[in-house]
């Protein structure tokens, strides 16, 4: 690795993907061999949404007709019956997690039923509508339901591409709080370089550095080199010819150096917590989403028999 500052080893994810298959232990293995509960899963809920999608295309085509079907159908009413099934059966992955302590093994099935399952949930509801969104109310929480949805697929892709992206700027991915830890580091180090400097000096520092580094990925593979992005970005700020004008002065090219160092650095950093930042964010929404709804569930199913 050639990032240019070492973290302890204390501080970093451990890598997720081992050097040697014979370093791997039991667990990991047996993690690494095919998953038959996995593919049930998610081969049933494919049938289940293709009997939701079946029940929908009777109702549409056979019983009721075009412009008919809804939530009053009987067709209707079993669409609306099978989401809230299956919101329970979803929303049942948030206590097996919270019990993983005492039941591991299962929550890696759970995770996969959540997630087949939560998506079968957003077409049935959909159908169960018509589709259509009818009465305000109503047609406010089938959107308030298909964001949770949305809101769950979002996150998944977060969670399998953030991670990705953040061991591309650092090969072992660091926690927020770590990298919360070096960025006011780096700051710091920045700030004593630039003590007695003139404004000139500042100038460079704030204006002129910045404007020429690029985004981590933009330097593709050489972006884990961190010496050469150094260089990349002192020959885009032109240091020897900065130096040759006077504008820095002579002595000061390690300065430099270290300057345009630490401000790569820097940068990196905040693209790495940029990351982290997205990958906590969605579940609060997604979990509010799932809070407001339950309420919600209930309202409508009250409202649209008793009102
Ligand atoms: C996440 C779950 C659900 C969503 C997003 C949802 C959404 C909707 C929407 C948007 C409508 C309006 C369609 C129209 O005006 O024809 C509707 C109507 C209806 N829903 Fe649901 N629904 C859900 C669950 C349920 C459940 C569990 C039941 C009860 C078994 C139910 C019973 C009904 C009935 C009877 C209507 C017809 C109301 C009317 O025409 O006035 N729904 N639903
Ligand atoms: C009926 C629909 C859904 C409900 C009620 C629901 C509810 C929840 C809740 C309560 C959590 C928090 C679990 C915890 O931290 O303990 C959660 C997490 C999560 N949900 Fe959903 N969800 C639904 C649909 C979906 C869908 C369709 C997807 C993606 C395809 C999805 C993906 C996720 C993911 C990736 C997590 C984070 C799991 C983790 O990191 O442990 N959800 N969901």
């Amino acid at each position: 690795m050639a990032s240019t500052t070492a973290p302890s080893p204390a501080t970093k994810i451990p890598s997720a993907k081992p050097k040697s298959d014979k370093k791997l232990s039991d667990k990991t293995l047996k993690e690494r061999a095919f998953r038959w509960d996995k593919l049930g899963a998610w081969l049933a809920a494919f049938f289940t949404l293709a009997a939701v999608v079946g029940l929908w295309a009777l109702s549409r085509f056979k019983i009721d007709g075009y412009g008919r079907t809804g939530g009053d159908t009987v067709v209707g009413y079993i669409l609306g019956g099978l989401t809230l099934i299956l919101y329970g059966a979803v929303a049942a992955y948030s206590w097996r997690h919270k019990k993983r302590a005492q039941k591991r093994g299962m929550t890696r099935v759970w995770m996969e039923v959540h997630l087949a399952f939560g998506m079968v949930a957003g077409v049935s509801a959909l159908l169960h509508s018509g589709p259509k969104l009818g009465a305000p109310i109503h047609g406010a929480f089938l959107i308030a339901w298909e964001l949770l949805i949305i809101t769950g697929i979002v996150g998944k892709l977060i969670s399998v591409n953030v991670p990705r992206r953040l061991t591309r700027i650092e090969d072992e991915a660091l926690l927020a709080e770590d990298v919360a830890e070096r960025q006011k580091a780096m700051r710091l180090e920045i700030e004593q370089l630039l003590v007695d400097c003139n404004e000139t000096l500042v100038n460079i520092v704030n204006v002129t550095i910045p404007s020429k580094i690029k985004a981590p990925a933009w330097y593709g593979k050489r972006r884990m080199k961190r010496g050469e992005v150094v260089e990349d970005v002192y020959k885009a700020i032109d240091g020897d010819g900065l130096i040759a004008k006077g504008a820095v002065p002579a002595d000061k090219k390690d300065w430099l150096k270290r300057m345009v160092t630490c401000l790569v650095e820097e940068e990196f950093l905040d693209k790495m917590m940029t990351y982290h930042y997205v990958l906590r964010a969605w579940l609060p929404v997604h979990v509010a989403l799932t809070t407001l709804c339950f309420p919600w569930l209930i309202f409508h199913v009250v409202t649209v028999f008793l009102i």
